[in-house]
């Protein structure tokens, strides 16, 4: 069983054996779960999703077979033992309204952003909720999803809901619900960064001569590489940067740049707005 502490997990707790779980809402997300989930081995038989596009239902039947995939929600929800909310925070309140006769006494697995527990309690009636925050590699697996349990939401309850985002990657679970807005500024907004400094990385490299598919070939695995080569290290970042930075070398002329330009305090701050700008969507989702 997982600690209920802040813990990192890349492997789901093998003992579970999934409850049958109802997704509701057949977009990206769900696709990833689903078919992460399945490819891991889970019943398809014991998964829903309820999805009203139609093209997309096909598209859900074609991809996962076994899988039951509703147009709207029916008494065969009462099965589900687990449900994942995986529609858009604005299309929240009226898939719940629709959603909530047929829902039994189901845990809730959360993964839309801001939307907070408080909001989850009052649109389902539920208190037994775990409310998550993946980021875009969940996509392919190599996502980090942060994770907040309600005090109601059982030791089993975190297990479940830990197996259910196994598929999106590694697994942080956080003691209180804002820090998921600090999840929401380091990693759930964190691709973008990424993005970002591969842009200026590439956009250099260019400059300097090299082709545009060299250049953000250089830049994506070098930002990959050193995240792998840090992951599996002991050492600090700072220790790590330190340690390939030579005086008088290449790497600290660029380094001396970035201090220059105070690089890192303008990071912090410019995650400090992100954290704040989700209390702010949060209260916004929360007050309509
Ligand atoms: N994508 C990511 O990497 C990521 C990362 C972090 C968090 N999230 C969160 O994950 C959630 C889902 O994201 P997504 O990218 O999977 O979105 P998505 O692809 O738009 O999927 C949402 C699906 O829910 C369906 N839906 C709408 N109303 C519904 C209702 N009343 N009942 C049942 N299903 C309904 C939508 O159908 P229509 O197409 O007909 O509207 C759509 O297929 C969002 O809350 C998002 O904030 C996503």
């Amino acid at each position: 069983m997982h600690g209920m502490n802040p813990i990192l997990t890349s492997t789901p707790d093998a003992s579970i054996s999934l409850p049958v779980t109802a997704f509701i809402g057949g977009g990206n997300m769900s696709s990833a779960l689903i078919g992460g989930l399945l490819g891991a081995g889970a019943d398809g038989a014991r998964l829903l999703v309820v999805e009203p596009f139609a093209e997309q239902r096909q598209r859900l039947r074609q991809r996962f077979s076994g899988v039951q995939v509703l147009a709207m929600p029916t008494p065969a929800l009462h099965a589900a033992q687990a449900v994942v909310w995986a529609v858009k925070p604005q299309q929240f309140a009226q898939a719940a309204a629709e959603c909530r006769p047929h829902l039994a006494n189901a845990l809730q697995v959360s993964i839309m952003a801001g939307v907070r527990c408080s909001a989850i309690e009052r649109q389902t009636g539920a208190q037994r909720m775990v409310r998550t925050m993946p980021n875009t590699p969940a996509l392919i697996g190599q996502g980090i999803t942060g994770l907040f349990a309600s005090a109601q939401a059982s030791a089993q309850d975190r297990a479940v809901a830990d197996a259910l985002l196994a598929p999106a990657g590694q697994r942080v679970w956080v003691e209180r619900e804002d820090l998921l807005d600090a999840v929401t500024a380091v990693s759930g907004s964190g691709p973008a960064y990424a993005f970002y400094l591969a842009e200026a990385m590439s956009r250099a490299g260019e400059e300097l001569g090299l082709s545009a598919e060299q250049a953000r070939e250089l830049a994506l695995a070098t930002l990959a590489g050193a995240a792998a080569l840090a992951q599996g290290s002991r050492e600090s970042l700072a220790t790590l940067r330190a340690n390939v930075t030579s005086k008088g070398g290449t790497t600290a002329a660029a380094l001396a740049v970035f201090d220059a330009a105070e690089m890192q305090a303008t990071i912090v701050r410019a995650l400090h707005a992100a954290d704040q700008r989700a209390k702010e969507l949060g209260d916004a989702l929360d007050a309509g």
